[in-house]
């Protein structure tokens, strides 16, 4: 059954199969966003049915509450958990700082909070998701729709000063309409191209009213599995240092690989 996998789901497989290694009973446990992150909470999903794991998960958008809630992963809100253990989430795009893009499938407020609330932030991703410099995936910004064109124009003018190559941006959409973000926001991508300095950009872009937060998670991150497709893995921490390669073995069982969804 490997063989019904692309080279890319397995990929995601193995690197979400190798992040759940850091999930111990009793965490609190924050659940990411995206089709790497659902391969997370379907792993963590068969540790609890097969293995007794018992953990609390805090979802990190509506979809994956849906997720969680359809693989057997309890979950409670931020509010209950207070503070979490660690978090898995996938990515857009990540650094050698393991600074990263984020939001691409409109979750980035909800993400960067429970990120945030983490001890440990572990991402998931494939190596397509490595650059040497952040911002050639277009950077997402939730807004209040309130004024939002006003938001954008604000946003524009305030990149002219900024070590940005690009400065357009378009209103995400859903069909004719804007995408609704789980907290009723909209999505402004902006097509910055090459981000000279992440970490003023999101300070930068958090001032402007309207906008309640960006993609960019500077420093959060402490360390990033990759997945590649003929099943091996790289560890990256960044707070200690280490790379590690393993080999990951998989075993498709029947609950784990229906019906994938991301
Ligand atoms: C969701 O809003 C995003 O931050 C995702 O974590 C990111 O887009 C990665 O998604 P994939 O794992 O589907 O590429």
């Amino acid at each position: 059954m490997t063989s019904n996998l692309s080279p890319i789901d397995k990929a995601k497989f193995v690197a979400a199969k190798r992040a759940v290694d850091y999930v111990e009973d009793g965490m609190k446990v924050g659940l990411g966003t995206g089709s790497t992150a659902a391969w997370m909470v379907k792993c963590l999903g068969e540790m609890v049915r097969d293995e007794g794991l018992k953990i609390t998960g805090v979802a990190t958008s509506s979809r994956t509450a849906d997720l969680a809630a359809q693989v057997g992963v309890p979950t409670v809100t931020l509010d209950q958990a207070k503070w979490l253990d660690l978090t898995i989430d996938g990515a857009d795009e990540y650094d050698a700082n393991l600074n990263l893009i984020k939001g691409g499938g409109g979750a980035l407020l909800m993400e960067k909070i429970v990120a945030t609330a983490s001890d440990q932030m572990i991402v998931v991703a494939d190596l397509s998701k490595q650059v040497d410099t952040l911002g050639a995936f277009p950077l997402p910004i939730e807004l209040i729709p309130f004024g939002w064109q006003t938001t954008k124009a604000l946003i524009e003018e305030t990149l002219v000063n900024l070590d940005v190559l690009g400065r357009s941006s378009g209103l995400r959409m859903n069909n004719d309409t804007p995408f609704i973000t789980d907290e009723g926001n909209y999505i402004l991508d902006l097509h910055l191209r090459r981000i000279g300095n992440a970490r003023q950009l999101s300070l930068v872009l958090n001032q402007i009213p309207g906008v309640v937060e960006n993609g960019l998670f500077i420093d959060i991150c402490d360390v990033v599995v990759i997945g590649n497709g003929d099943g091996s893995v790289e560890v990256r921490d960044i707070n200690n240092g280490t790379v590690e390669h393993e080999q990951i073995d998989v075993v498709e069982t029947d609950n784990l690989f229906v019906d994938i969804a991301d």
